[in-house]
């Protein structure tokens, strides 16, 4: 048995993490922690029947578990990740923290200096479909942001092809409201987002196009200009769908596009390409570790649309660690995920 650790256990993400640890049949969970809620009960938080008692970080040996994932927000993350990884813990971090390469670009996007820049050349960014011989052998994992999963996922076939050479994505996606915590903020109370669909960060000034626009680069061999982004908040619980517009590859056509994304996703288990003329919806991944993906070309305008749905919370966040929890300790990647 893999012994887990969860830190930040009272938010979405780390009681997501909680729930398929409690499942997973090679893992199991070694202690939860929280902050302001240290020494209740997660029942008290969250309608569960597990049967966990919160412990304060400083409490628990990091050095006790295999492996740790953080659901923290960023900066705090990287402070324990330091600690976690001295005392030979291997580390799943969900925060931003070690998914930006360069210290400097993590600065300008996030409006203060990285905590701990020696540990970022060494960090593996963690979409599992696409870096899983890194993964296997890494002791920092940096879990993706749950926009560049979805987007990423969709656009990487055809980045890694060559085909997006010089062109500018376009990407207006959906997220539920946990994508924003559980923290009570005023944009997130059912007043305000009930009944609505709100912009936000439009074009070129979410922190997560800094990390899309670096993983973009790395996975074509071809370079792409660059993205332009824009998230919306949808009135749901979970679940992103994005829409992306691209280029459509000159004399390519909806049969050759969904051999190129069957052949590149053909083993992947948490993938579903959709049949032409079907379309990805939030209900196709919700509760989920899949990504749904549809491909819609429109020749009379030479661009292709492409739609990628998963929810924000499994393949966004807790689901995608666990995955890459599986791969660090050579278990079947579907464990507990299915
Ligand atoms: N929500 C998503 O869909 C999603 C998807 C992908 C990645 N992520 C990332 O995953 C991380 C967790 O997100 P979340 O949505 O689960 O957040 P959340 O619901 O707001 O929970 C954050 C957790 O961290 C604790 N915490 C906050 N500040 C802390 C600090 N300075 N030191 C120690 N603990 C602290 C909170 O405890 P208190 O209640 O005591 O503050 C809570 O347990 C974030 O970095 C987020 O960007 C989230």
């Amino acid at each position: 048995m893999i012994r887990a650790g969860v830190v930040g256990a009272t938010g979405y993400t780390g009681f997501e993490l909680i729930c398929l640890l409690a499942r997973h049949p090679e893992a199991e969970l070694a202690f939860a922690t929280a902050r302001s809620d240290a020494g209740k009960r997660l029942s008290a938080l969250y309608p569960t029947p597990l049967d966990i008692t919160l412990q304060r970080l400083e409490e628990v040996d990091l050095g006790s578990v295999d492996v740790l994932f953080l659901a923290l927000p960023h900066a705090a993350a990287a402070e324990v990740a330091v600690q976690a990884l001295a005392a030979g813990t291997r580390v799943v971090d969900l925060s931003a923290d070690f998914r930006l390469r360069d210290a400097d670009v993590y600065s300008a996007w996030y409006n203060h200096r990285h905590p701990a820049p020696e540990l970022l050349g060494e960090a593996v960014y963690g979409l599992t479909e696409w870096s899983r011989e890194d993964v296997r052998g890494a002791r920092l994992v940096a879990n993706p942001g749950c926009y560049p999963t979805s987007i990423l996922l969709a656009t990487a076939p055809l980045l890694q092809a060559g085909l997006l050479e010089g062109a500018t994505i376009i990407a207006d996606s959906k997220s539920g409201v946990s994508g924003a915590g559980r923290a009570a903020k005023i944009g997130s109370l059912f007043a305000e987002v009930s009944e609505n669909l709100k912009p936000y960060s439009i074009g070129h000034s979410h922190r997560h196009v800094a990390e899309i626009e670096q993983e973009m680069a790395a996975l074509a061999s071809k370079a792409p200009r660059g993205l332009l982004f824009s998230p919306h908040l949808l009135p749901v619980t979970r679940g992103i769908l994005s829409t992306i517009y691209v280029p459509l590859p000159g004399g390519w056509g909806a049969k050759q596009l969904h051999a190129l994304y069957r052949e590149t996703y053909a083993a992947e288990p948490f993938i579903w390409l959709l049949p032409e003329g079907e379309t990805a919806t939030l209900a196709h991944t919700v509760n989920t570790n899949r990504c749904a993906i549809s491909l819609h070309p429109v020749p009379e305008r030479d661009q292709l649309i492409l739609v990628s749905t998963i929810d924000n919370l499994v393949k966004g966040a807790a689901g995608q660690a666990v995955q890459n929890m599986n791969v660090m300790f050579g278990m079947d990647e579907r464990a507990g995920l299915l």
